[in-house]
């Protein structure tokens, strides 16, 4: 199969699938337990039906809007994936220059494998670097000044991640960060020789972000589940979530919200948006859909802060019934993870340009001219 003849996410799915030794493959298909939450992160969307207006002059149809105050001109950004060179080795730079081609956000993981100056330089478009508190606190005004110097617009942090969630294909496959050319994976490392001679033939990486402070893991193979519980503050409240908002003093993002509750918290500490997310089905299996806790989330942040959706989005379909239940935007994380397996930034280009075009055909298909006007009045359930 070639890119061109992926038409839809899944099948750049079943490409990454192929081009990746499984290890890797499973790292970024997976989630936690009996992956319940992962699975139902999408089928969560089938609830509802979208119910077209007709006769409607749908000749111009607007898509842009405005998200922690930067313009993007369809609404689906980058989430934040960790070590992304394991999936192809232009990694971090073929995503960031593919979402600024496209014309949206990149947020570059604290995780990634090539530091955020790197990237904060490689492309002009709108840039957020994703924070995890380590327990060299140390770290986390550091990651602030160098967002600033290298010019991100905004900061977001991840807070479904007090300890690692249970990934039970990665504990089978002996994933590690960097891969270990372990007895168990050499198999499937022979098995892909493309992958295996680029991830030799180019230069060596690890956690370039914290690698200067911290060694174990971030330079030398560690399994994610073993990096995470080393390293990762497990003492962190919303008091120390409250002072990285001040200290940023910018558009500020909390990833990983699930209820009202917190999304209120999330407010009054000053978060300018909440991030619906339960890290792709990744950390507590059985936590709720992010889709599922849009409406009430909504209705209880009442227009103070931006509502953000990620996890499960692999339609244009899922993206609309999103902004109907009143979402300002949607982040896709393994959406764009297979395509850069798949064929590097042309790939990423590829689900970008798909997905952007399966939501202004829907919109069309559905009557609605402007991203702004979407709202239950399209929705009905089965
Ligand atoms: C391989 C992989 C690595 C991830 N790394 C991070 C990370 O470093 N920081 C973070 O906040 N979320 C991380 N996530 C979660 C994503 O940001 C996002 O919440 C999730 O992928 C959304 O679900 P989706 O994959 O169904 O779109 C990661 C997800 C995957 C698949």
């Amino acid at each position: 199969m070639k890119l061109k003849h992926c038409y839809n996410i899944d099948d750049f799915r079943r490409l990454a699938r192929k081009k990746l030794p499984a290890p890797l493959f499973h790292y970024i298909d997976g989630g936690a337990d009996d992956e319940r939450t992962l699975q139902h992160n999408t089928t969560s969307f089938d609830r509802y039906n979208l119910v077209p207006n007709v006769l409607v002059d749908i000749s111009n149809i607007n898509l842009e809007t405005t998200i922690l105050g930067q313009k993007i001109d369809w609404p689906v950004f980058l989430s934040p994936t960790g070590m992304s060179r394991l999936f192809h080795h232009d990694g971090e730079r073929a995503v960031a220059s593919a979402a600024c081609k496209s014309g949206t956000l990149y947020t570059l993981s604290t995780l990634s494998s090539i530091n955020l100056e790197d990237i904060g330089g490689h492309t002009n478009g709108p840039k957020m670097f994703q924070i995890y508190i380590h327990r060299d606190r140390g770290l986390t005004l550091e990651f602030i000044e160098r967002s600033r110097a290298a010019g991100y617009d905004a900061l977001c942090l991840t807070v479904d991640m007090p300890v690692a969630g249970n990934r039970e294909r990665d504990l089978r496959t002996g994933m590690t960060m960097p891969p270990n050319m372990s007895l168990e994976s050499i198999i499937s490392f022979a098995c892909h020789p493309e992958w295996t001679l680029n991830y030799l033939f180019h230069t060596k990486f690890g956690l370039e972000n914290v690698r200067h402070r911290i060694s174990k893991g971030s330079a030398n193979a560690s399994s994610v589940i073993d990096y995470v519980n080393e390293q990762f503050d497990t003492s962190i409240t919303w008091d120390d979530a409250e002072k990285v908002i001040a200290a940023w003093g910018g558009p500020f993002a909390i990833k990983g919200i699930t209820s009202a509750k917190d999304a209120l918290h999330a407010i009054n500490i000053g978060a300018t948006a909440v991030i619906i997310s339960n890290h792709g089905g990744r950390q507590l299996d059985s936590a709720p859909a992010p889709f599922d806790c849009l409406q009430e989330i909504v209705e209880t942040v009442d227009g103070r802060a931006e509502i953000i959706l990620d996890g499960g989005i692999r339609r244009g379909t899922h993206v609309l019934k999103a902004l109907a239940l009143g979402a300002n935007a949607c982040m896709i994380g393994r959406p764009y993870l297979y395509g850069l397996a798949a064929g590097g930034e042309k790939g990423v280009i590829r689900v970008l340009s798909l997905l952007r075009q399966e939501i202004e055909r829907n919109m069309a298909l559905i009557g609605c001219t402007d991203i702004s006007e979407l709202d239950h009045s399209f929705l009905n359930t089965w």
